[in-house]
């Protein structure tokens, strides 16, 4: 049986925490699909195509991994993918919260669906997409927290 991890979110945009997870995923499962939520509440910086090929260039050529946008639920999308479990990193307390109703709330739809949370490297835990488009909205030097692709991005949005 093949074991398909979902590793969803927003990648708005991706940075080299959500990269580490990826990798880190491809130990738990024999495919990790990479989604990115369509949330139409939400007004992203980038398309769902920018993102879903900023995420395929970070990677690199790795089968194991694919990289679709879903929009709905969660577990509708895992239903849809034969994916029995999902992926969320947890930085920190502060992620715990919302982590930990999200996961209560999906077992609620689909009680075999399991969320598993993976902790990032010690030097990206106080990374986030936020934090990054703060920094580049201000001129400041993103290019340790992504790739050099998403920092030029970033910086094209920016008008810099
Ligand atoms: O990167 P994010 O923004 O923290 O990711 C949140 C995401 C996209 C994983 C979450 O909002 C989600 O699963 N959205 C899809 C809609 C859904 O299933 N909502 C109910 C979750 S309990």
């Amino acid at each position: 049986m093949t074991r398909i991890a979902i590793y969803p979110g927003s990648f708005d945009p991706p940075t080299r925490g959500h990269e580490d997870l990826i990798r880190r995923s491809l130990a738990l499962a024999d495919r990790v699909i990479v989604a990115v939520a369509v949330n139409p509440l939400k007004q992203p910086l980038f398309t769902v195509a920018e993102r879903l090929a900023m995420l395929q260039a970070a990677i690199g050529d790795e089968p194991r991994v694919n990289y679709q946008s879903f929009d709905g639920l969660l577990v509708e999308f895992a239903r849809q993918v034969g994916a029995t479990i999902v992926v969320r990193g947890l930085r920190a307390v502060s992620d715990f919260e919302y982590e930990f109703q999200m996961a209560l709330m999906n077992r609620q739809l689909h009680p075999s669906l399991e969320t598993v949370f993976l902790v990032p490297a010690l030097e990206l835990t106080y990374l986030s997409s936020s934090l990054v488009r703060e920094v580049a909205r201000f001129g400041g030097d993103v290019s340790a927290l992504v790739q050099p692709g998403v920092a030029e991005a970033l910086a094209r949005r920016y008008g810099r």
